[in-house]
């Protein structure tokens, strides 16, 4: 039997985003967001609320997005919990930064996947934001990568964010193959795989 439950919403899977930024001292700073995704096939958005990196990238129209794994949980979950303002978080939790090849925002080490994004929008809605960047290049450990050089989920512990706990889960296994497995039904053929 379903339930309403009124506007407890949860919407899932979260991502766990690192957001990079340098400001206007070129200090890197690093925050935590989880309400992002992909929404074109070279353009990200995410929601954020008035920050220390909404300030700098007003300043540098740049910034990159890593993605949190298991083993850098802790880190990322403070870059979520401490602003920037007045400190090096970066510094703070141990961590490096090397500016990016190609956008004046940092890319931090101990991540092995980074966006480098330029800033294509940030709309001000009453003062919470809607950032819209532009993907110009993506760099990855060649550890993360599969033998045809494309991202290899199966070799990082991404996490992702759950609203309903407060927790981070670790993203798992492939269990089917999308555009492909729901043939079985449109083909009438019950016995695909
Ligand atoms: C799991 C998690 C997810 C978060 N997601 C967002 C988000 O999507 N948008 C946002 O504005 N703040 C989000 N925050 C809060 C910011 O990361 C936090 O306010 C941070 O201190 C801002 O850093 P800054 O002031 O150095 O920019 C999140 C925090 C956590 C722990």
């Amino acid at each position: 039997m379903k339930k309403n439950i009124k506007k407890d919403l949860i919407m899932a899977p979260m991502p766990v985003l690192i957001i990079g930024t340098y400001d206007e001292n070129g200090v890197p700073n690093a925050m935590n967001a989880a309400w992002g995704t992909q929404c074109d096939m070279d353009k990200i958005i995410i929601s954020l609320s008035n920050h220390k990196t909404t300030d700098n990238l007003k300043l540098k129209k740049a910034f990159t997005v890593a993605f949190a794994t298991k083993e850098t949980l802790v880190e990322s979950d403070y870059f979520g919990i401490e602003s920037g303002k007045g400190i090096n978080k970066i510094e703070k939790a141990g961590f490096h930064a090397h500016k990016s090849e190609f956008v004046d925002a940092p890319v931090i080490e101990e991540y092995p996947v980074t966006i480098e994004c330029e800033m294509l929008k940030l709309e001000d809605d009453e003062g919470d934001y809607r950032l819209i960047g532009k993907v110009v290049n993506v760099v990855a450990e060649e550890s993360a990568l599969d033998d045809k050089g494309h991202v290899d989920l199966g070799k990082l512990n991404l996490i992702s964010y759950d609203s309903a706990t407060h927790s981070y889960r670790v993203i798992g296994d492939i269990v089917g193959q999308a555009f492909h497995d729901g043939l079985a039904i449109k083909n009438n053929r019950k016995d695909m795989k």
